[in-house]
């Protein structure tokens, strides 16, 4: 059976973490493929908090299986952190051998080179993930699989360490003696070497026996390396083919793509950001959204719709829908404005530049609404908002298939 996919269409946060909740419990395993503890989003079973930023949502489901891809990299340290918040993981929640690690020193690179960056900073999570991807790239990174052997693994390290001293003395960064690193390894290996597996021959059993999977995107398609507003962006392929190289699963095993997108746009870190609001409406939007980052608290920066990017990111996924998020955020607002062009050099186009720094937005003003908040059928949503969502369809030529209305699982039009 094919996998299906979700993914975020804008710049992260999209809500996620409620869609891939909500269907966890349909799925006999979700398996993520990009990013690392980056991401990050809370769920709430039963009154008990859990945060998730690794492990897949399917963990909320007793029946599914979760796995990290080996497109995923990995901080051991965040990962057994995470574990510990639930009982019994054995036989549900497999680690790829072959995913790259984040190492204490990939994130003392991260926050020294943003620092150094100054007013250019990308904004990162200052969790190591660009440093671990790149050494991936440049054939010098450290696979979990290497656990298995700390002693050759620390000697790998140490040997690593070496060469790049330079850097680190420059960055000022102070490296761990052989014993310190040692230790650390050990326990690493301890806590994590019993859920290593072959996630790829997993993944192909798994669809062989005609089982549900789910594959997770983290982040949003406009922070990808390759189509999102480099360097402005995250050091993965956050979009759909990401799926195939970071778990091994090939485009015809892709089945039903869902696309996650909030009713307007925000965006955490730096970098363009067209409909982007420093004024009231920006202040508005994030204080009704709670629009506070999960993973590092910053707030988020806020600004209407952007149907000309969602449509490129619509496409560059091949979304066979949109779940819209939020919806209920843009209750009260007498009117309520989408990107439908950007205007560059007195010319309007309606594609994503590569330089979205310099465009002005063309903005389409609908009427806004009273309440969508707490709504269940498509039907019972005020008119203005029925007109709001169905103009979306047309203006990001995707179907809507979902709709949020608050953070309530019920609180879901499925249409
Ligand atoms: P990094 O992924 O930590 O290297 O950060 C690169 C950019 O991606 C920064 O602008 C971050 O704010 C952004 N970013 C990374 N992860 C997330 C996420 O989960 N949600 C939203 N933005 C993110």
């Amino acid at each position: 059976m094919k996998a299906d996919l979700i993914v975020g269409i804008q710049w992260g946060d999209e809500g996620k973490g409620k869609i891939v909740d909500l269907l966890a419990q349909k799925y006999d395993c979700v398996a993520r493929y990009q990013g690392g503890h980056n991401a990050g989003h809370t769920i709430v079973v039963d009154d008990k908090t859990y945060a998730l930023h690794l492990i897949p949502s399917g963990i909320l489901n007793p029946k599914a299986i979760n796995i990290i891809g080996n497109g995923v990299v990995v901080s051991p340290e965040a990962l057994i952190k995470e574990m510990k918040q639930f009982d019994n993981l054995f036989g549900r929640l497999f680690v790829s051998e072959s995913a790259h690690m984040i190492l204490s020193f990939h994130t003392l690179i991260d926050q020294a080179k943003e620092k150094l960056r100054g007013e250019k900073a990308i904004g990162t999570t200052g969790r190591g993930i660009g440093p671990a991807y790149s050494e991936k790239i440049a054939r010098a990174g450290f696979r979990l699989g290497e656990l298995r052997d700390v002693e050759a693994l620390a000697n790998r390290v140490m040997e690593y360490l070496e060469q790049n001293s330079a850097i680190f003395q420059a960055l000022d960064i102070k490296l761990p003696s052989k014993e310190e690193l040692s230790a650390e390894l050990t326990t690493f290996s301890e806590a994590l070497v019993p859920f290593l597996a072959n996630t790829t021959q997993m993944v192909w059993k798994l669809m062989d026996e005609d089982k549900k999977i789910l594959l997770e995107g983290a982040q949003g398609t406009m922070l990808d390396i390759d189509h999102g507003t480099y360097p402005y962006v995250t050091s993965s392929s956050t979009i759909s083919a990401g799926a195939c190289t970071g778990l091994g699963v090939n485009p015809k095993d892709i089945g039903k793509v869902t696309g996650i997108v909030k009713a307007y746009c925000t965006r955490v870190g730096n970098g363009p950001f067209p409909t982007e609001d420093h004024g009231e409406i920006g202040g508005r939007l994030r204080k009704a959204g709670h629009e506070f980052g999960t993973t590092t608290g910053r707030p988020r920066r806020c600004g209407w719709f952007d149907a000309v990017a969602c449509r490129y990111a619509s496409r560059l996924n091949g979304c066979d829908e949109l779940s819209i998020m939020k919806l209920d955020v843009l209750d009260g607002f007498e009117t309520i404005d989408v990107c439908v062009g950007y205007e560059v050099n007195g010319e309007v186009i309606d594609y994503v530049p590569l330089d979205l720094e310099n465009v002005k937005p063309v903005y389409k003003t609908f009427k806004g609404w009273d309440k969508t908040k707490g709504v269940r059928r498509f039907e019972d949503l005020p008119v203005a908002a029925q007109e709001y969502l169905r103009a979306l369809e047309e203006l990001t030529q995707t179907k809507i298939g979902m709709i949020s209305t608050s953070p309530d699982r019920n609180d879901t039009i499925i249409l």
